[in-house]
């Protein structure tokens, strides 16, 4: 087994650790409600899950750094470049958690140099596992994946999701969903930024855009790029980024749309 296959191993094991663990924590009513600064919902299972996998990496990886949403949210860890990071959303898509909805995942990427290479984000409800090593591939359930075919703006779905916080930029969010809604052949926000990216990388979806925080999407970028979608940004980074961490306003499609959509989302500018 190669290092790299070695740690995809490992981090599908603890993935699968904690995904068994929020199953049953929501099945056996032990869930509590909290909400971080008023409005963004946090419940005892992202914490007990986030504990599970941090204390695992610690564990076997005891020089890594980690970065997780619940436990060490600093994201200048992300500048630590001479050991590799581990990226955790400990449950992504905690609004669906909550309220029994099945589009749930654990996100989990180990970088190396700012360089994302191994990735597993799984979903736990439906037992589907998507992974993928830098370089080597894409797997659903072991199976390699490939992005949709589609070539017709106005037969691709398109994958978005909201802030917590709306308040400052309602109308901004508005109209890009306004020309997108126009132009594509629907909508969908599904509520969980990781596995609508992972959803672009099997074909589900064609295109997901959004702008989110590092553990949302660093897995699902390597399994998207890895399935032969495009990853970039529909504004680009005002400074050039020195990792693949970058996480607002984001874009993932398949390549024959990426470009239209690009204009269309720079286009829908207040
Ligand atoms: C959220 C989900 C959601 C996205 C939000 C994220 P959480 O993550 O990925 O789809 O729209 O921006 O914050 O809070 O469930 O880990
Ligand atoms: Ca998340
Ligand atoms: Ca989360």
């Amino acid at each position: 087994m190669s290092d790299l296959e070695t740690i995809l191993a490992f981090a599908s094991d603890i993935a699968k650790q904690a995904g068994k663990m929020i199953v049953e924590m929501r099945a056996n009513a032990q869930l509590n409600h909290s909400y971080k600064d008023g409005i963004e919902l946090v419940t005892n299972s992202d914490i007990a899950a986030d504990t599970l996998i941090t204390d695992a990496i610690r564990d076997q990886y005891p020089t890594h750094q980690i970065l997780a949403e619940e436990s060490n949210p600093d994201l200048s860890t992300i500048e630590h470049n001479e050991t590799p990071v581990w990226v955790i959303d400990p449950i992504d898509g905690t609004v669906n958690y909550a309220h029994h909805h099945h589009q749930v995942a654990i996100s989990i990427a180990y970088v190396i140099k700012g360089k994302i290479q191994v990735a597993v984000v799984y979903n736990p409800f439906l037992s589907e596992l998507f992974t993928a090593i830098r370089q080597k591939g894409a797997w659903l359930n072991d199976q390699p994946i490939r992005c949709s075919a589609t070539t017709e703006l106005n037969r691709a779905i398109v994958a978005t999701g909201f802030p917590y916080d709306k308040t400052a930029q309602l109308d901004q969010l508005m109209l890009r969903l306004h020309k997108i809604l126009e132009q594509c052949a629907d909508v969908r926000r599904l509520g969980s930024a990781a596995l609508d990216i992972c959803w672009v990388a099997l074909g589900r979806l064609d295109a997901y855009y959004e702008t989110v925080s590092p553990w949302d999407c660093a897995a699902g970028w390597l399994i998207a790029k890895e399935a032969g979608a495009r990853c970039g940004y529909f504004i680009e980074p005002e400074t050039p980024m020195t990792h693949e961490l970058h996480s607002e306003h984001l874009l993932v499609a398949t390549p024959a749309l990426y470009d239209s959509l690009k204009c269309i989302l720079q286009d829908a500018q207040l």
